[in-house]
């Protein structure tokens, strides 16, 4: 059985009301363009979208960053483009911040999330997309899933899970090429929350089993403001995530997404927010957020997608909802105080740092009596 490759791609390409959601023209002239150009590529694909962005999930045997796949996915997300800016959709085209493809969408605009694998017999996998976040945000998340069986029993259940997870991060500070670390669960337990800690800086891009060596996680690190050279909006990130059998249970990967931890990204892509899991293609609404996350999660065969269920979709996560609103208004209760907005270097913004600027002038130095 030659292996075959999953490959998710979102961007944000315009929205209705601000940042709320695309248009169904839009994502309809996105189907109908992949049911045409990507006939004899893809296997099969399926699109939607997750606040103001979209991805498209395509299932090929063609490999990661491979030129074709990403072509069709850079032009379905160009001729949508060409429909969100005929429709005065806000924000149309943002995340396309090259002119020219150039081989692949990586460090393009659009985020990319890719897994090669050979089908198990049974191949159930999540998908993962978050909006008003960056990709520190499934930090926690994939360190409780993978590496604590204070969630996830499997990792004294099962002799094969046991065996632990390899953890591939990546810095994203560093811009002049992929500098990367891999860490392994459980030996290096606590130099991997060191790193994790710190969501805008190091950033689990893949993670594998050590007991068969297979990819098991894929999220995208895009950092869009070091690509534009100043911020244009949030690195909003996909996931994938293969489950069951030697990895762990969709309900363990699920279950670390009860906290609704706090997060990067509410606000003008300036503020911290619970990150809130909701059902699939849900708008955006309080103080452009809460951030969130949706899950969808598909089985395939021979590279045939069933449809998706929803992860999220389930009167338990309605209890979770409640409490990321509880959470929301909790940091919101202080503005712009302390933690509830971002450091200077994450602000999407520069008002903050040209006030600051000029208030500097302003100063003096008392003297000495
Ligand atoms: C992410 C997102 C935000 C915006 C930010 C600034 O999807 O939409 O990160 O980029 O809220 O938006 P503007 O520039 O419209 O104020
Ligand atoms: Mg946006
Ligand atoms: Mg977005």
């Amino acid at each position: 059985m030659a292996k075959i490759t999953l490959s998710l791609i979102k961007a944000d390409i315009g929205s209705i009301g601000g940042h709320i959601k695309p248009s169904s023209k839009l994502i309809e002239s996105i189907c109908s363009f992949l049911k045409k150009q990507a006939k004899g590529v893809f296997l099969d694909f399926y699109v939607g979208f997750t606040g103001d962005d979209i991805a498209i999930l395509s299932v090929h045997k063609k490999g990661p960053l491979n030129e074709k796949v990403h072509k069709i996915c850079w032009d379905a997300f160009k001729k949508g483009t060409e429909i969100a800016k005929a429709q005065g959709l806000y924000g149309a085209g943002q995340d396309l911040l090259k002119e020219a493809f150039a081989g692949n969408v990586k460090g393009m605009g659009p985020a990319v999330a890719e897994i090669e694998f050979e089908e198990r017999p049974a191949e159930p996998f999540l998908i993962f997309a978050a909006d008003k976040t960056d990709p520190g945000a499934f930090n926690l998340p994939l360190y409780l899933s993978f590496a604590d069986p204070m969630n996830t029993p499997g990792l004294i259940l099962s002799p094969i899970i046991k065996k632990g997870f390899r953890f591939r991060i990546i810095d994203v500070s560093y811009t002049k090429a992929d500098k990367i670390i891999e860490l392994e669960a459980p030996e290096d337990l606590y130099d991997l929350a060191a790193l994790l800690r710190d969501t805008e800086r190091f950033v689990i891009e893949g993670i594998f089993s050590r007991a068969t060596g297979e990819q098991v996680v894929s999220v995208s690190t895009t950092r869009l403001h070091n690509i534009a050279g100043k911020y244009v909006g949030k690195d909003d990130p996909v996931m994938i995530v293969r489950t069951q059998k030697n990895f762990p249970a969709t309900g363990e990967i699920l279950a670390s997404f009860s906290i609704a931890h706090y997060v990067a990204g509410f606000m003008r892509g300036s503020h911290i927010g619970p990150l809130i899991p909701v059902k699939k293609n849900s708008p955006i609404s309080y103080f452009d957020g809460p951030p969130q996350v949706s899950c969808l999660a598909f089985c395939v065969k021979r590279g045939k997608l069933t449809e998706p269920a929803d992860a999220f979709d389930h009167p338990y996560w309605e209890w979770v909802r409640d409490e990321a609103a509880r959470k929301a208004q909790e940091i919101r209760r202080q503005g712009f105080f302390g933690p509830a907005m971002l450091p200077m270097s994450e602000l999407e913004y520069t008002g903050v740092v040209e006030t600051l600027n000029e208030l500097e002038k302003k100063f003096k130095i008392r003297k000495k009596k």
